[in-house]
């Protein structure tokens, strides 16, 4: 493991300057679990890891934070031969590969022309048939929203071996580093993703929605607004219910805006372009008022 974060500091740039005293009681306190996952290790020799066949592993890049990444993603990256990465994965994670390994946007935006899905699929499977060791690096969780689940598919349709590490998915990242839990005990039993293409869906979508969950978390759901305030209003949901509107989640660029139901088309005007932006609704949200007053870290506020 010190091999590991050794190689991190190096190729992230950071220091990480301790005393011998510090370094000591943390090594301390974390040998009993740094033994147990070196034991892990040992016990499950990873057989994709192994091979001498190309394979690939469809990695969750997190919310753009690269210290988000899980040591099971840093691992699959540094040991990768290509790399292809979406538009939402953080560069500085990339710095983690080998010189040797070569990088691949693929990164698709709504109105730009880019790369088609089919075409992703077909370079991700000849380069694992060429043997090569493939890091397909998403933003967020390969499996939420990601169309993980599709490319997966055709690995499995071209007998291509694969595994799945799972990332943060921007709904969990950005409500943490945002101070808005997304479930609490008496405000909030259950929550629910939703894709702003909810409002093209055929099925009575809203009213699906409202006995769904006490939190709802839209993804790409700034460009719907209008729709989603109107479904959700009309469906019964109060005018006045909590809003959020995270833009750059844990980033350094990361900004909440706080408004009500009725207001969030009107908001989202002013805001037409900012990407990525994640809308978290629910009475949580009026915890953060709370929760903000002793925090330690986090990254920008802008509260309307
Ligand atoms: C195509 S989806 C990909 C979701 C990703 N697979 C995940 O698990 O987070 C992209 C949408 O996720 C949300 N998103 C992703 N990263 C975000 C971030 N750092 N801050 C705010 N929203 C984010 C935005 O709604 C964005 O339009």
């Amino acid at each position: 493991m010190d091999a590991l974060y050794q190689h991190w500091f190096k190729k992230t740039g950071r220091t990480k300057e301790k005393t011998e005293e510090q370094t000591q009681s943390a090594r301390f306190s974390n040998h009993q679990q740094a033994s147990k996952l070196n034991a892990f290790f040992k016990d499950n020799p990873n057989q994709i890891e192994n091979s001498s066949k190309g394979y690939v592993s469809m990695v969750g890049a997190g919310p753009h934070d690269p210290e988000l990444l899980t040591i099971k993603a840093v691992k699959a990256i540094m040991r990768a031969d290509v790399l292809l990465y979406d538009r939402l994965v953080n560069k500085d994670i990339l710095e983690l590969a080998s010189s040797a390994s070569d990088w691949i946007y693929v990164g698709k935006r709504c109105g730009e022309t880019s790369i088609k899905q089919s075409e992703i699929s077909h370079l991700m499977v000849q380069l694992a048939q060429q043997g090569k060791r493939v890091v397909r690096l998403k933003g967020g969780d390969a499996f939420v929203f990601g169309r993980g689940g599709e490319e997966a598919l055709e690995l499995v349709r071209h007998s291509i071996p694969y595994e799945v590490i799972p990332g943060i998915t921007a709904a969990i990242g950005c409500s943490a580093s945002s101070l808005i839990p997304l479930t609490h005990r008496g405000i909030s039993r259950s929550v629910t993703f939703v894709t702003g293409q909810v409002v093209t869906g055929a099925f009575d979508a809203w009213s699906q929605l409202m006995k769904s969950g006490q939190t709802l978390v839209f993804y790409m759901g700034l460009e719907k607004s209008s729709e989603i305030q109107k479904g959700l209003i009309t469906s019964g949901l109060p005018d006045d219910f909590p809003v959020a509107i995270i833009s750059h989640g844990c980033s350094p660029q990361q900004q909440i805006r706080i408004t009500q139901l009725n207001q969030l088309k009107e908001l989202s005007k002013t805001l037409k372009g900012i990407s990525p932006t994640l809308i978290v609704m629910g009475e949580v949200v009026k915890l953060r008022e709370q929760l903000i007053n002793t925090v330690q870290s986090v990254t920008e506020y802008e509260v309307t």
